[in-house]
């Protein structure tokens, strides 16, 4: 038996499903059930029947499946996959802020660990950070943890007050708009396509900014035929499938998220063995966690201006 039918075989056995973000290896995406940007992927873990998710993704992702199915196993194949953006905030900084301003909203990117968006009001992801945002009846924000989704967010909605935390995704902080304008003199026909974690520098070069899925589903839809991509390298299994007539180029080596990497067949095969390592969120976290996190999902979901939050 190969390791991908014998990974199906357990899937079958556990009742499991395997869910996968864009980045991780595409030997992973090709045998996951379900493929995704984080916001798909947290719709998807709340929506399975399954009694067992494996999460193919960094630690957050793996809590936020297990916040929202506290009745679900949540396996994580390889749980030292730790974003380290999701560790850049300092929850003193959280209080300090909430009592400079009366009617602040804390907005957490779910790239974020449990116990800080149990400190939130809302969470978000880089393809509804704006609609979430500008439907707030907040007028200042705390935007956590990443400093750059912030500033986009922050630009996009001016009439709001939006406080950054100095977060970053080290990925996307790589690439460098000197070395986008160098592949850009090799290749001046590509279109510049970035994902809204990157520096101002690049995000104001780009032609369309987006969240993964976003930047997949433009390259799907859009006429041109040549794109430099400034996200994480592992979108391009999921492009090349969806375009695979278009060039890609990306600037550099750097463009690889090395704990999304973590994640290998094997990895995925022995924690279905094992039913383990899970994801584990105490049930206090929990529930104070499931609300920015539901509340997301709610307000994601709706057309027009939401209700007053409580704060
Ligand atoms: P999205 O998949 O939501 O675009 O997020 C990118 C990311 O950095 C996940 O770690
Ligand atoms: Fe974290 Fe960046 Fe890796 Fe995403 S790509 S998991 S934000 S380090």
């Amino acid at each position: 038996m190969t390791l991908t039918e014998e990974i199906k075989e357990l899937c079958r056995e556990k009742d499991a499903v395997i869910l996968a973000h864009y980045y991780v290896d595409s030997s992973i995406q090709a045998i996951a059930d379900y493929v995704g940007d984080s916001f798909y992927l947290a719709k998807v873990a709340k929506s399975v029947p399954n009694k067992t998710i494996v999460f193919c993704g960094v630690t957050f992702m793996g809590e936020s499946a297990c916040i929202l199915n506290p009745d679900k196993t949540v396996l994580m194949p390889s749980p030292d996959a730790v974003c380290p953006m999701a560790l850049m905030i300092d929850k003193e900084k959280i209080a300090e802020m909430r009592s400079t301003y009366d009617d602040l909203a804390v907005v957490c990117y779910i790239n974020s660990m449990a116990d800080v968006k149990e400190l939130s009001d809302v969470c978000v992801t880089s393809s509804n950070a704006l609609k979430i945002v500008r439907n707030l009846p907040n007028h200042n924000i705390f935007f956590i943890p990443d400093g750059n989704l912030g500033r986009y967010v922050a630009e996009q909605i001016p009439e709001k007050n939006i406080i950054l935390n100095p977060g970053f995704c080290h990925v996307h902080a790589s690439i460098t708009s000197q070395a986008i304008m160098n592949c850009f003199k090799e290749h001046p026909a590509a279109k510049i396509i970035a994902h809204p974690e990157c520096r101002k520098d690049v995000c104001d070069l780009a032609d369309y900014l987006g969240s993964t899925k976003e930047l997949i589903e433009y390259v799907a839809e859009d006429d041109a035929q040549e794109y430099i991509v400034c996200t994480e390298k592992g979108v391009l299994y999921k492009m090349e499938q969806v375009a695979p007539e278009k060039k890609f180029y990306f600037v550099g080596a750097s463009q690889i998220c090395p704990n999304m990497k973590k994640m290998t067949l094997e990895k995925v095969r022995d924690c279905l063995v094992n039913m383990s390592p899970v994801a584990v969120v105490s049930e206090e976290t929990r529930l104070g966690a499931s609300v920015p996190l539901d509340r997301m999902l709610e307000l994601a979901s709706q057309n027009n201006v939401v209700p007053e939050m409580a704060l």
